[in-house]
């Protein structure tokens, strides 16, 4: 079959159709993948059933390397997927239960509803991530893109030049801290701010794009009142109607964005009465 990407927004986003991310990929078809995303910044691949986890892994091994361990907020009675490498992107704990309202894992997870690009606050942040749906609630429940590469365009010639070589401070205690989530002594010392510039160049496109997140709480360099409101100046700017493409799931897709060019959120549903289960 021939690959093909079909757009799915005026800015970014496509669907790719002929490959079987199931089976496994090879060279030429991970580079067909690669130039997808250099492209579109965020695909979408459609499938009748959700990929095992073994599918999933090998899908994203095919390319490049698994992010390492970091500490992870677990629900009360500990882990639900059988597989620490990957992230349990769903309000379920073990046996598929639905998390009580004030569980951790439930309160962290809601973090994920803030623009944010992951992984911003480790020294290696995320390049793609790979969301797979394995159950979808009959309402809310869509993810948000934005195009950080169209914001960084649309700057004026004036704001391009107030936040060249400017460095941001990313830290969980940042985003989450926000929302008022509360850490213990080892989670503080554990989130400690890595530096991450706010303008970069993506490695393949060349292209240049916003790197802001709900992680970044800081600027360096600068008072801290200053940093958070040139913060939320540029994500406002950045998370327009027309640089955001709605993912509206359904069981079986699998979405994968570049967190170099992108930035995502959770829009919320129903999560005491439906289930929903995501696996990145
Ligand atoms: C993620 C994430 C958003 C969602 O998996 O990194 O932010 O809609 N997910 O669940
Ligand atoms: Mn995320």
């Amino acid at each position: 079959m021939t690959i093909a990407f079909n757009p799915l927004h005026p800015v970014f986003a496509a669907e790719c159709t002929g490959i079987d991310i199931g089976a496994s990929i090879d060279a030429t078809t991970a580079e067909a993948i690669h130039a997808g995303m250099d492209k579109y910044a965020v695909l979408v691949f459609r499938r009748k059933t959700a990929l095992t986890t073994q599918q999933q892994l090998a899908f994203t091994r095919s390319l490049g390397e698994l992010e390492g361990p970091y500490t992870t907020i677990r629900a009360q009675e500990g882990m639900r997927l059988e597989s620490e490498q990957l992230s349990d992107i769903s309000n379920l704990g073990p046996g598929n239960r639905i998390l009580e309202r004030e569980d951790r894992k439930r309160l962290f997870g809601l973090g994920n509803q803030l623009w944010h690009s992951d992984s911003s606050y480790k020294q290696i942040p995320a390049m793609y991530s790979a969301l797979c749906a394995h159950v979808i609630p009959p309402e809310g429940g869509n993810t948000e893109f934005a195009d950080m590469r169209a914001a960084y365009d649309m700057l004026d010639a004036s704001a391009k030049r107030r936040i060249e070589g400017l460095v941001a401070e990313h830290s969980r205690i940042f985003s989450k801290g926000a929302l008022g989530f509360r850490f213990t002594d080892k989670e503080e010392r554990d989130f400690e701010p890595v530096h991450q510039p706010l303008v970069r160049v993506h490695p393949r496109s060349g292209r240049r794009s916003l790197f802001l997140s709900s992680h970044a709480g800081r600027i360096v360099g600068w008072p801290t009142p200053e940093a958070m409101l040139l913060l939320r100046e540029l994500t406002e700017h950045a998370t327009q109607r027309e640089y955001v493409y709605r993912h509206v799931w359904h069981v079986g897709d699998l979405v994968m964005w570049d967190n170099q060019a992108t930035m995502h959120r959770a829009r919320p549903f129903p999560d005491a009465i439906y289930p929903r289960d995501l696996r990145r």
